[in-house]
């Protein structure tokens, strides 16, 4: 199913703050709206802030009364930079406005021309990512076994994407394959996107899955009852991958009792410019902190860190698969050259 779609210049979503209970779809029409959306994670997840990213440059283009190209393309840039100051660690929303900027910036027409090779650039960059996420579940499906159970954090699936998911991919295309998988939710404090985002679509889907606290993942390694860990990513650099706080433990944990730590993500999320160090990592709101849902679990001014991503040391990786092929740990010394 497609997670977002450009109908006469609006974008259509789902609102992810209101699942699993509510089904609500968001209809973005202003830069502003699309800016809101992102800071506030109703649309959210790395590849699927790509998308978002290209399309609320594209609500500008389409909303714009400029007269000359001059002024449109200034336009883009102030809407492109509004976009990229809502979320710093994801690389793809950076690369997302980037992508269509570049394309406004080398054509050469007019006003209406422009606005059009716009919305167009930023519908492929929809249409590759969903096409990617099947290459990535294709490739990452070979290293499923048949009765594996595999553990994942956040949600790295259809949600996150344009379509399929990327971990969630790998899972589903192995699911397809006729392999009979089951799947354990981190369920990924503090907003809960495992349980809200990951256990709604695998049990809508049908594939068997089983919801725990993120502190019990140490438990059911050490009782032998994971096979895999796959995850998602934001941020894929020389030395690291980032993806959703807590997603480091989770690698160490699995170094530790020797189970294989994939992390599935397009080539839009590699940002081999930068080491772990350069990134920023998004610091949010106490109240995700102190309160679960609207009930507060904590006392009143109770100093809080709430970072929401942390780096994995690709030492703790032991395969990054991609729409073109699975990278092993052999092939990553050819990261820190800025070479996939
Ligand atoms: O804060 P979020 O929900 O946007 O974080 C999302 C993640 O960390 C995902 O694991 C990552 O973006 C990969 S999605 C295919």
């Amino acid at each position: 199913m497609r997670m977002i779609k450009w109908q006469n210049g609006t974008v259509i979503t789902p609102d992810q703050t209101k699942l699993p209970l509510q089904e609500a779809t968001l209809e973005i029409k202003t830069v502003e709206q699309m800016a809101e959306a992102i800071k506030t994670l109703r649309v959210r997840g790395a590849p699927l802030l790509g998308a978002a990213a290209g399309f609320g440059v594209a609500i500008a283009a389409y909303r714009s009364k400029a007269k000359t190209t001059k002024q449109l393309l200034a336009e883009l840039e102030t809407a492109g930079a509004l976009i990229k100051a809502q979320r710093p660690t994801a690389v793809n929303l950076f690369w997302g406005v980037d992508r269509v900027l570049g394309k406004a910036k080398t054509f050469s027409g007019g006003v209406e021309e422009l606005k059009a090779a716009v919305i167009e650039e930023a519908q492929k960059i929809a249409d590759e990512d969903a096409a990617q996420n099947r290459a990535i579940g294709k490739n990452g499906s070979v290293l499923i076994e048949d009765g594996d159970t595999i553990l994942t954090h956040c949600n790295a699936g259809e949600l996150a994407t344009v379509e399929y998911g990327t971990a969630l991919g790998v899972i589903r295309a192995a699911w397809e394959g006729g392999k009979k998988i089951k799947v354990i939710a981190d369920e990924t404090r503090p907003l809960l996107q495992g349980a809200r985002l990951t256990a709604y679509e695998l049990k809508r889907d049908g594939i068997p899955v089983t919801l725990i606290t993120d502190n019990m993942a140490a438990h059911v390694m050490s009782k032998g009852l994971v096979d895999k860990v796959i995850v998602g990513a934001d941020r894929i650099v020389q030395d690291a991958v980032f993806n959703k706080i807590g997603t480091y433990g989770v690698a160490v944990l699995a170094h530790e009792h020797k189970i294989p730590f994939y992390v599935a993500a397009p080539k839009s999320t590699f940002d081999l410019s930068c080491k772990a160090a350069d990134v920023t990592i998004e610091e949010r709101k106490p109240e995700e902190v102190t309160h679960v849902g609207c009930q507060q679990t904590a006392p009143d001014g109770v100093a809080v860190y709430n970072p929401a991503f942390d780096a994995t040391p690709l030492k703790y990786v032991t395969a990054i698969i991609c729409e073109t092929k699975v990278y092993y740990s052999k092939d990553f010394p050819a990261f820190k050259k800025g070479k996939l």
